[in-house]
């Protein structure tokens, strides 16, 4: 008899893991975790290609992430996503590390393969697909501002940029020290040259007309009662607004509604969230995602 499958597993449920129709072969983990709408996006995917594989949540308490692969690894599946708080433990759980996930010091992708752990971090390569597909541009030819650099976002997003050799870096964070360490480490690392702001409203405001692109990699914008990240009147209609937040019900993030004020072109995390998505896929099945599959589903769950 197949079990019925519920909101979330947890640990425990890893060592006498239930049948399930199709077989539980993926899964996201994270300490909150019932959250996640990312198996609202990839089980419509896996069934679009016949894939006989269901992804599911598995709530993992901090310390545990190494236990918890083990368990994945016994029972069969081939893939988990890794979310907030254990991305930094994954990175010492896994077998093989990619290259830019080490640079980050932050695994949020795992592929099995017979038996071996590979650790992945798409939040760099998920943003550059997201600025491609909205925007047409590539992050080489751009100038670009990352609000909230020193968090765990902001740093893949500015690693990413130095990488491409963006046109110009621009870091931002309210504790300074971490993005005048951040700068430091991308100069040793690509030789780009960084520039810190502070974050005042007259650093921010002689910084905007000369940035193409705009990100927000803060936690704020969530509530509807955040501080505004920009003064007014700075956002153009020439900007390009990437915030990697959303809200739920698809309602705009507070920079969102400045930049469609501004006139400015806008993007918020649900688009990134997408295309990580996606990479993933690409990484367990090796193989292009269904894309639009995985937009419309993830695009239901968020406005349900
Ligand atoms: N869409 C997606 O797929 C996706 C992927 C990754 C992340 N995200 C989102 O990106 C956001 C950041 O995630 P994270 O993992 O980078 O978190 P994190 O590592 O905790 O970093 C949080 C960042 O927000 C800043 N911050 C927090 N409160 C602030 C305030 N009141 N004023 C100014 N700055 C403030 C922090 O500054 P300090 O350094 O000064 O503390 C830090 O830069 C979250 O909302 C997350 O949901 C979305």
């Amino acid at each position: 008899m197949t079990s019925p499958t519920p909101l979330c597993y947890s640990l425990a449920d890893l060592d006498r893991w239930p049948e399930l129709d199709p077989p539980a072969r993926l899964a996201v983990i994270g300490d909150p975790i019932a959250h996640s709408k990312s198996p609202q996006m990839h089980n419509p995917a896996l069934a679009a290609l016949g894939i006989k594989a269901q992804y599911v949540r598995v709530q993992v308490p901090v310390g545990h992430v190494a236990e918890a692969f083990r368990g994945f690894a016994r029972n069969g599946f081939q893939g988990i996503n890794i979310t907030i708080p254990h991305k930094f433990e994954a990175l010492d759980a896994v077998d093989v590390i990619d290259p830019l996930a080490k640079t980050l010091g932050a695994v949020n992708t795992v592929a099995i393969r017979d038996g071996r752990l590979h650790g992945y971090n798409s939040d760099g390569p998920g943003f550059l697909r997201s600025v491609k597909e909205a925007f047409g541009a590539d992050i080489k030819d751009l100038r670009v501002l990352i609000l909230g650099a020193g968090g765990g976002a902001g740093r893949a997003v500015a690693v990413q940029c130095a990488l491409e050799k963006c046109q110009r870096l621009v870091l931002v964070n309210r504790t300074q020290e971490k993005v005048d360490r951040l700068a430091a480490e991308l100069v040793a690392l690509e030789g780009t040259s960084t520039e810190v702001s502070t974050w005042t409203d007259e650093a921010l405001a002689s910084v905007l007309p000369e940035v193409d692109l705009v990100v927000n990699g803060t936690s704020l914008g969530m509530k509807a009662e955040d501080a505004p990240l920009l003064p007014g009147g700075v956002l153009t209609s020439r900007h390009l607004v990437f915030d990697m937040v959303y809200r739920p019900g698809g309602q705009l993030t507070a920079l969102g509604a400045a930049a469609q004020q501004a006139g400015a072109r806008y993007i918020d995390g649900a688009t990134l969230l997408l295309h990580q998505g996606a990479i993933s896929f690409e990484h367990w099945f090796q193989r292009p995602a269904p894309l639009e599959v995985m937009r419309a589903g993830l695009s239901a769950a968020l406005k349900a």
